[in-house]
């Protein structure tokens, strides 16, 4: 075996006493060796690139060996790449598959019959990559996508590069949309070049190869390595990196007050069709391009690897704003804003008319998915979190590609019919149709105060649930650190974000907001549920007592709408306010002068509000819980020896006495308000506003006249 090289641009991860254990499992080496190049990005974007094994496995029919190809199957990355990722197939009918081949015409129908190729019949569906890898003739095979090579196969004069660079030990193919005839093209190159170590496939990407799963991983390394080396060689040699700096930067805090005073509109515009989750990123690869000289230049030619474009669209909008405007200036914001975008669509209008074929699929959302602001970052927007994020390290990674390729030469982006071929191919567009149906609240953003709490928390958790991206909060740090936990492992991380809010507080609301925004985009359903209880006789009561009760429900519930109708207004997608008040708004029971008057006044605000911003498409709702005792700090404190009390029972006879005051004699838990919650959310309510919905099993003093 090989002793392990110093690498500097590549991360070498090959630990030997991991692979002695998959001695003699050539698959298991397969999916170690996969794992450990997905897990640098700088060798291959997400979900990018595949690899593969040929081995001698026992035909289930006769027992006889035959030779089986386990590839990558379609979709998954190589990072988590597990066997149930592979597809296992038999090469003798792979290979019997360029007998009946038609042309590239027609090349599209061998995809299907790769389906008769199966070996392992729980093999995950082959990709359209397998014949790339059927049809060299090597054990082990990587297929990647790294910056530092698709910058070489992106450059004008990238196949001259590769053979001087390499002295022709690697081999070129010219850019081909991937597919049957792409495989048969790859063994064409390797039969005229015999010796190569490897090909590059121009505008795409890398084929490397080995005997083992160990020398094709070296061999991977060694040949982005040398890219790489090479790249950094030319980084400024001729001109500096993108031309040089135009414009610098605003700081780092300033770039994010930047980005959430203005992430609402542009999710505004973006979200015509579907409502879009955002990203920001100001990450200094990021910052260097959108701040150059070449940034004009370069951002309308669009991106190369058709990875890299099928996640950021063929080019991203830069927007026409300076990192020093005011976009406090609403008015003259959007005045800047608007037509930017009408531009954007009809410009992608124009390139799917120019491009489209009699067969080719409707057009698809016309608005950007990037948007890049210089001075200030990056944004990305996407049906939900995940693909926002990955959108972002897509287009970074076509920074890169850029950067390298200006570098050494030009950079070329694809033709865009080319570029329309994959967006717009049948095969993608299956892809797409296979998807599965969007959760009621995808693309919605959650804010939940006192979302650490007994309610606050089974109401995030029920709009996680439902598809929602959640921004989960409270004024109780320990509390709020262990609902994070819980959301972490039970969600993932894309799906909430959490912070300190104080609703008493407006420079902890607007920190929250703000985090929010720049978590997401924006912001469409605020759930007022913070709260906290104080029963007391009326002469016992203090004046801070009741400060303190009117301070957190009413002042509270005040700041976060007032806040959140300020981000909805600007988004311009209409929202919902929910406000969770309590029986007590209602009914008039003993000791509870201040708790139930600032119920009621909780309730009447939600109605004030209601008639205020219909006009805005926002929509205020009251939720009415009674009597929730399950995980609620509330009824952990005073409050129940204080119902207790004025009840005349002791505090363990609670549940069983407001359970039987009920009209149906039911307990009522926080998932109970968690649904009534969704109910005035999830799409059936949608004309319903200044409603009030008890969630109290039936207490008739509190029906609603
Ligand atoms: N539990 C019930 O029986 C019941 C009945 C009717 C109404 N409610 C209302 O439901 C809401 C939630 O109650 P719960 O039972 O889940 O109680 P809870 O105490 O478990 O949750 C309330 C949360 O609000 C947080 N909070 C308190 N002050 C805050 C502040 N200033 N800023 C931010 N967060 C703050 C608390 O830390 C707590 O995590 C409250 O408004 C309450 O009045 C509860
Ligand atoms: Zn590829």
């Amino acid at each position: 075996m090989a002793v392990a090289k110093q690498f500097k641009h590549v991360s070498y991860l090959w630990d030997e006493n991991t692979a002695a254990a998959f001695k003699g499992d050539e698959v298991g080496l397969l999916i170690y060796r996969s794992n450990l190049l997905g897990a640098d990005l700088r060798l291959t974007n997400y979900g990018g690139g595949n690899t593969s094994c040929k081995v001698q496995m026992p035909d289930p029919l006769t027992g006889t060996k035959t030779e089986v190809m386990y590839v990558k199957g379609s979709g998954g990355d190589l990072g988590t790449l597990k066997k149930s990722g592979l597809a296992a197939l038999y090469m003798d009918r792979l290979l019997a598959l360029k007998k009946i081949y038609r042309g590239i015409e027609h090349e599209d129908e061998m995809v299907a019959l790769f389906n008769h190729c199966i070996y392992d019949l729980q093999s995950k569906a082959p990709s359209i990559d397998t014949a790339l890898h059927a049809f060299l003739p090597f054990k082990h095979i990587d297929h990647l996508h790294p910056d530092a090579a698709i910058a070489i196969a992106a450059a004008r004069d990238g196949e001259k590069i590769t053979q001087e660079l390499f002295n022709g030990s690697i081999g070129w193919v010219e850019w081909q949309r991937p597919g049957f005839d792409l495989g048969l093209k790859l063994k064409a190159c390797l039969d005229e070049n015999p010796k190569i170590r490897g090909i590059m496939l121009g505008s795409h990407g890398l084929f490397t190869w080995g005997d083992t799963a160990y020398e094709s991983y070296i061999n991977t390394l060694e040949v982005i390595e040398q890219c790489a080396t090479y790249l950094e060689n030319n980084f400024g040699k001729t001109r500096p990196v993108f031309g040089g700096r135009k414009i610098n930067s605003l700081s780092p805090e300033e770039r994010k007050e930047k980005a959430a005073v203005l992430m609402p509109m542009l999710r505004g515009y973006v979200s015509e069709h579907n409502r879009m989750i955002g990203h920001f990123s100001d990450s200094d690869a990021v910052l260097e391009f959108i701040n150059s000289r070449d940034l004009e230049k370069l951002a309308p030619m669009g991106t190369s690897c058709p990875d890299h474009f099928l996640r950021t669209k063929i080019s991203p909008l830069v927007l026409p704003l300076a990192a020093a405007d005011d976009l406090n200036l609403i008015d003259s914001l959007r005045d800047k804003l608007k037509p930017a975008f009408e531009g954007y669509r009809k410009m992608y209008s124009a390139y799917y008319e120019q491009c489209k074929h009699a067969d080719s699929p409707a057009m698809r959302d016309p608005n950007p998915v990037i948007l890049l602001f210089p001075g200030v970052g990056m944004f990305s927007f996407a049906k939900d979190k995940a693909t926002a994020r990955i959108a972002a390290e897509f287009y970074t990674n076509a920074i890169q590609v850029m950067k390298g390729a200006e570098a050494i030469s030009a950079y070329t982006s694809l033709p865009r019919q080319e570029a329309f071929n994959i967006e717009y191919w049948l095969l993608e567009e299956a892809k797409l149709q296979r998807m599965p149906k969007p959760k009621p609240l995808t693309g919605r953003i959650v804010l939940v105060t006192g979302s650490a709490g007994g309610i606050g928390k089974a109401i995030a958790k029920k709009m996680a649930q439902e598809g929602a991206v959640v921004f989960i909060n409270d004024n109780d740090e320990g509390r709020l650190a262990s609902a994070t936990q819980e959301f972490r492992q039970q969600f993932g991380k894309d799906a909430f974000e959490s912070g300190i809010l104080d609703v008493t507080s407006n420079a902890t609301i607007h920190h929250a907001f703000q985090k929010t925004v720049v978590a997401f985009g924006g912001v469409d359903i605020v759930v007022n549920c913070a709260g906290i209880s104080i029963s007391k006789p009326l002469e016992e009561h203090t004046e801070a007592d009741w400060d303190k009760l009117y301070d957190i429900l009413v002042k509270g519930q005040f700041l976060i709408t007032q806040k959140g109708a300020e981000i909805m207004r600007k988004q311009n997608l209409g929202g919902d306010v929910l406000n969770i008040v309590s029986k007590n708004a209602l009914v008039s029971g003993p000791n509870n002068a201040a708790y139930g008057s600032a119920k009621a006044a909780q309730l009447h605000l939600s109605r004030l509000n209601a008639a205020e911003l219909g006009k805005d498409h926002i929509r205020v709702n009251v939720v009415n819980p009674d009597a929730v005792i399950s995980d609620s700090k509330i009824w952990a404190g005073e409050w129940a020896a204080g119902r207790a009390k004025a009840y005349g029972i002791t505090v363990e006879e609670l549940p069983a006495y407001y359970a039987k005051r009920t009209l149906l004699n039911e307990v009522i838990l926080p998932e109970d308000v968690a649904n009534a919650c969704f109910a005035f959310v999830g799409g059936l309510l949608n004309k319903s506003t200044g409603n009030v919905l008890n969630v109290d099993g039936g207490v008739a003093a509190a029906f609603v006249r």
